[in-house]
């Protein structure tokens, strides 16, 4: 790494320790993205020199970065399931938790079977595009209650060239009762309102709507355990991503509901996160 590249980087770093636990890595990954090259770039070029165009420009992401603005907006993309995702302040920021909930998924998809998935409150369509391209024979469809959330994710499934069917919904309300759906998948709004969490970190700049569903934190969950067995075939499956503290509410919920072998699973950090259930035969 030169000297004026790690000097930069240094600098950069030092101002984000307090409004980043990844303080030293957003410092590259914005320096990376104004010499639009990889990160990896930064250290193999030793007499790399950095122009007064791309020093103005990195000051300025450095000053958006501290407001806070989450890295994946200023960068304009974020990766998901080792793919690359289109990301803007209309939709919540990937989280790698979610991968949970795609792996989970995946496991229960067979290859060869052309099932049909519903993901509810599709944000950015990571879910519902990951599980296209891993499954390609998969009819997916995704809602989003805000079209903001549908025109970024459409754009992403073109990225990606896949074919997701798109429909603006308040979760169910404007979805065909028929054909059923073999899965419904969703990372639901699950923080309460209210909670000083949504106060910390990059969560002030993303929209609230994605984070918070009012009161307790368990009102979109409720609808959406509570009416999938009107959209699901019997010994159709739901999987959701809940809060760490959610398992047992999720669970209730699911078995109120008619679902059977309800089991949660943690992510990688060991927290309970996501709960999947399968519906009973009448
Ligand atoms: C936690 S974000 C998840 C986004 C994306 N699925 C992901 O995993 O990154 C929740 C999403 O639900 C959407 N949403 C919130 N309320 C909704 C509602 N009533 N009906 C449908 N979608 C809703 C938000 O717009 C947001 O995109």
């Amino acid at each position: 790494m030169s000297e004026q590249i790690d000097k930069a980087i240094r600098w950069a770093t030092e101002l984000f320790e307090t409004c980043s636990e990844s303080a030293r890595l957003d410092a590259e990954l914005l320096l990376a993205h104004c010499l639009q090259k990889p990160r990896s770039f930064l250290y193999s070029w030793p007499e790399m020199k950095l122009s007064d165009s791309c020093w103005q420009r990195f000051q300025a992401l450095v000053q958006q970065r501290r407001r806070p603005t989450p890295v994946a907006y200023l960068l304009g993309k974020r990766e998901f399931y080792s793919m690359e995702y289109a990301s803007t302040p209309a939709a919540l920021v990937p989280r790698p938790e979610t991968e949970l909930l795609v792996e989970l998924a995946l496991r229960q998809i067979p290859r060869d079977q052309a099932l049909r998935i519903c993901d509810l409150g599709t944000g950015t369509g990571i879910i519902a595009i990951t599980l296209k391209k891993q499954r390609p024979l998969l009819h997916v469809l995704a809602t989003d209650i805000d079209p903001a959330c549908l025109a970024l994710a459409r754009d992403n499934a073109r990225l990606h060239a896949v074919q997701v069917q798109f429909i603006e919904s308040d979760w169910y309300q404007n979805l065909p009762a028929e054909p059923r759906f073999d899965m419904i998948v969703s990372n639901p709004p699950y923080v309460a309102g209210g909670h000083p969490f949504l106060s910390q970190g990059d969560l002030p700049a993303e929209p609230t709507i994605a984070l918070t569903p009012g009161n307790s934190g368990l009102e979109a969950l409720e609808i959406i355990i509570q009416q999938a067995p009107d959209y699901l075939e019997p010994g159709g499956l739901l999987i959701v991503e809940h809060g760490y503290d959610q398992e047992a509410p999720v669970a209730n919920l699911m078995r109120t509901a008619g679902f059977d072998k309800v089991r949660c699973e943690s992510d990688h950090n060991n927290l309970p996160r996501a709960s999947l259930g399968c519906l009973l035969h009448n």
